[in-house]
């Protein structure tokens, strides 16, 4: 059966020609009615796949320990503000608010997600307030603002972009990078081609074509694969690195934190694109990325080398790294203690206490979540 979205991309190409991978992946997946996120589809147990956040609430205390140790470094400025990038449903905001850190009185929490249907439903599990509190006044300036411990926050506001005022605090985006869009490049007998999205005769299928690749991504592929053998294919995704570079001069003071799949491109070219682009939906894998636009999810292993042009990270470890880091052992530690003190009651907080083993177990997942790559550029 046809979708909408694969009815409009039909009918551009019928008017245009070929269209590159990118803005086929935009329509399927940020359409504001009939793409796969536009249309409220993405993370969550009851959703088509499972993040992080969406594991239980472990990961988001887990965070807001990572958030106070950030604060901390910062001299506690108030306001504190956390940008959360790709904010889906609000799991990992709405965890984090409970998880109580020690900046909760500094904190602004701005949560950015691009689909208007997903916002509609952070209102349901967060006290989201008036977009302009995103920029209080800082404490210093405003004598009549308790200190930050006792400050005025949380404030919590929801928007569909990023900000572009400078903020002293954190841009955070857990599995942002996989979903923005990206092209497809293939080494050719001589240079490289570009992979495009035509259709079967005048019809669908879609189906895809090789033209010869523009002079810029051409001299990109070669940079970042330069022993890619003939039939061997790479992402090219200036969206992330442009992204990146946006998240970077939004933070005055702070740190940019993104957690992701990824491999460099070189790795990429060595293995079938089939790997790398992958489509999701209800809880299982997809068909090919050419099939049902607009009804499952497309994401693409990020290619860490093309955001290291950007600027290079200054720490890159894996997930389990990082939550060990921040305290993961210490909060199971706890859960085991409450649950050894409560399980006979067999109440809510025994029963949370006790979740926390196995949310730790897939958090830290080697051959899973536990192996997500954790980049952290630090401004200045
Ligand atoms: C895989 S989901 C991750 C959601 C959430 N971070 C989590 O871990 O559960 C990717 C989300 O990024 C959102 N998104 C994509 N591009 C975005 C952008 N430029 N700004 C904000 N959100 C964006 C999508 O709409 C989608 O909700």
């Amino acid at each position: 059966m046809t979708t909408p979205v694969d009815r409009a991309v039909a009918d551009q190409i019928r008017r245009r020609g070929p269209l590159p991978f990118d803005e086929v992946v935009e329509r399927a997946l940020y359409d504001p009615v009939d793409g796969f996120f536009g249309g409220g589809s993405g993370a969550g147990r009851r959703a088509d796949f499972l993040t992080s956040p969406e594991v239980g609430p472990l990961f988001s205390a887990v965070i807001a320990r990572a958030l106070d140790g950030w604060w901390t470094e910062l001299g506690r400025p108030d306001p504190f503000t956390v940008v959360e990038v790709a904010a889906g449903t609000g799991a990992l905001a709405q965890g984090v608010l409970a998880a109580a850190p020690d900046c909760l009185g500094a904190l602004t929490y701005v949560l950015v997600e691009r689909s208007e249907a997903l916002r509609d439903r952070q209102r349901e599990r967060l006290p989201i307030g008036d977009a302009a509190l995103a920029y209080p006044p800082s404490a210093a300036e405003d004598v009549d603002s308790p200190s930050a411990e006792g400050g005025l926050g949380p404030r919590v506001v929801s928007l569909g972009e990023m900000p572009t005022l400078p903020v002293t605090g954190v841009v955070l985006a857990n599995e942002l990078l996989d979903n923005l869009v990206f092209r497809v490049l293939e080494r050719a007998e001589q240079g490289w081609s570009e992979v495009r999205v035509g259709l079967t005769g005048d019809e669908l299928p879609l189906v895809e074509l090789l033209v010869p690749a523009d002079d810029a991504d051409a001299r990109l592929a070669d940079r970042l694969a330069p022993d890619a053998v003939v039939g061997a294919r790479v992402p090219l995704q200036r969206a992330a690195a442009d992204w990146l570079g946006r998240a970077l001069a939004l933070i005055e003071r702070g740190r940019v934190v993104v957690l992701d799949y990824g491999a460099t491109t070189a790795d990429l070219a060595h293995r079938p694109p089939e790997e790398w682009i992958r489509t999701y939906r209800a809880h299982g894998r997809g068909g090919s990325p050419l099939e049902d636009l607009g009804r499952q999810d497309i994401t693409c292993e990020v290619a860490l080398d093309q955001l290291a042009l950007v600027r290079p990270p200054a720490a890159h470890r894996s997930q389990a790294e990082f939550l060990a880091a921040h305290g993961i052992d210490e909060l199971v530690a706890e859960g085991r203690r409450t649950w050894a003190e409560r399980a006979h009651l067999g109440d809510l907080a025994a029963i949370r206490a006790r979740s926390r083993i196995g949310e730790a177990e897939a958090l830290t997942d080697p051959t899973g979540l536990g192996a997500f790559h954790v980049l952290e550029w630090p401004v200045p």
